[in-house]
């Protein structure tokens, strides 16, 4: 997904689509829009993926807005309910969902995107209000809230008194997870990880190896007016600075895919040698089989499982799109058994279901929804995985385990258990360079990224080699 989110220049007055707006006020029919993608969220659907339904009817303005109203106002929850609450004439008052979210919309506006003028926030936020049958008779409280939280500041919890209490409102993140980021990192890093959770995630692309070199690529993106730089350690590698990366011809024809940049370091630390046959135990929706696909070449292979059809259906799509025809793809669960004899492939990789900890930027209703427990319960999935699909590496054959977390259990817990049942297994010492590796507590070499703001995702990956 574009990344263009938190802009603050997002005015949103740019017309409506025409199947959409019929006569609205200008600027109601994105926030209309908005507003029913974070009632689903509440409902339990996924952000981005109704992002993706809905924002193609709109301009490219609108879109941003929206994308900004849905992504920070999940990601700010916390914070915009405090004040939400001390704004209220009765504190805590009861409001229904909808006319909760209504006023989260209003103060994210009047807080952090501070282009928009408040009488602009507060008249498109009644007119939200009034549009709706079941929010209609609290307009005029919604008037009074916002109008009161443009004239007042609140002030956030006394860190003196309680410091996670503080750290939890003041970067909107659930008090569990607070604790945990500090006691895993101490108070200044944790408070720098949930900075970068809540600031928007930089435009990262990844150039289509198979389609042209990365430097004819860029030239093209660059003649269709986007500004773009390469960034880390391979060509394919770059970043979008300005620019409507998703509207591009460039896009169309698949010369690149929109993947966050730790993501792509997963396909360079398996580094299959071009012609290989690889195995990608868990590939829908096909971000990196598709990455590995352009590393082996047409006379190389990628077998891309994974037990979820419809995960199965978009990466072949996404095949499809970027040309790639040296991709097999096969559905099965890895932890009942696969069809492939075992020790025969010399290269695996397993890209884990994860509590995705190091995503909140882009998937911020995570941090909602995540429960303390959620981690070990991913880190026994997890280990059983790589128990599974270890079985399949041939001997002298390398296995990259990687997961979207930065939570020790996932990574480094996970990587522990695991040799500790397969001996045959040890971490291999990276053979070529490149790669930002950070030594692990147990003093191996791996990738273990923690989310930057204006950087990549938190992220964990090891390279395992089994004995000959
Ligand atoms: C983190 S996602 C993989 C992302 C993918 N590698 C990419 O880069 O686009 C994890 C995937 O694991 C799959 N999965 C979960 N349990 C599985 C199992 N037991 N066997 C096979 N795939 C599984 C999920 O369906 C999901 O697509």
């Amino acid at each position: 997904m574009n990344s263009d989110v938190f802009t603050p220049e997002l005015a949103g007055n740019s017309p409506s689509p025409k199947a959409a707006c019929g006569s609205l006020t200008p600027g109601l029919a994105p926030r209309l829009a908005a507003f029913e993608i974070l009632l689903r969220v509440e409902q339990g659907a996924f952000a981005d993926a109704l992002l993706g339904h809905r924002l193609p009817a709109f301009g490219l303005r609108d879109r941003r807005l929206i994308t900004s109203l849905v992504l920070g106002t999940t990601a700010w929850r916390a914070r915009l309910d405090y004040e939400i609450d001390r704004l209220l004439a009765v504190p805590g008052g009861n409001l229904t969902m909808p006319v909760r979210v209504v006023l989260r919309m209003g103060i994210y506006q009047l807080r952090f995107l501070t282009r928009i003028a408040h009488y602009a926030v507060v008249n498109s936020s009644v007119a939200l209000a009034k549009h709706y049958p079941h929010t209609r008779p609290a307009a005029g409280l919604v008037n009074a809230v916002l109008r009161r939280a443009s004239r007042e500041t609140v002030a956030l919890p006394d860190p003196k008194e309680d410091e996670v209490g503080y750290l939890s409102i003041a970067y909107s993140h659930p008090r569990w997870l607070v604790e945990r980021l500090i006691e895993w990192f101490g108070i200044a890093k944790a408070s720098e990880i949930m900075a970068a959770d809540n600031a928007p995630a930089p435009n990262f692309i990844r150039l289509n190896l198979a389609k042209g070199t990365p430097g004819e690529n860029l030239a093209k993106l660059e003649s269709e007016g986007l500004v773009v730089d390469s960034c880390g350690p391979f060509p394919e590698m770059a970043v979008v600075r300005r620019g409507n990366s998703i509207d591009s011809r460039a896009h169309a024809e698949g010369l690149f895919i929109h993947q966050n940049l730790a993501s792509q370091m997963v396909a360079r630390l398996l580094a299959p040698a071009p012609g290989a046959i690889v195995l990608d135990c868990a590939a829908a929706p096909g971000g990196k089989a598709t990455h590995l696909a352009e590393l082996v070449g047409p006379s190389g292979r990628v077998v891309a499982l994974d037990k979820s059809a419809s995960g199965l259906r978009k990466a072949r799509q996404l095949a499809l799109k970027l040309g790639h025809r040296n991709i097999l793809f096969l559905q099965a669960d890895v932890t009942r058994g696969v069809p492939f004899a075992p020790r025969s492939f010399p290269f695996v990789l397993l890209d884990a279901p994860c509590t995705g900890l190091g995503t909140l930027r882009s998937h911020p209703e995570i941090r909602w929804r995540l429960r303390p427990q959620d981690i070990t319960r991913m880190a026994e999935l997890q280990t059983a995985m790589l128990l599974a699909v270890s079985e399949l590496v041939a001997p002298g054959g390398i296995l990259v385990y990687a997961v979207c977390s930065f939570a020790p259990e996932e990574g480094f817990g996970v990587v522990r258990r695991f040799l500790s049942c397969k001996p045959e297994f040890s971490v291999d010492p990276m053979p070529f360079g490149g790669l930002p590796l950070a030594t692990s507590p147990d003093g191996y070499l791996c990738l273990s990224l923690l989310p930057a703001a204006e950087g990549a995702d938190g992220f964990f990956a090891v390279r395992l080699k089994r004995s000959r």
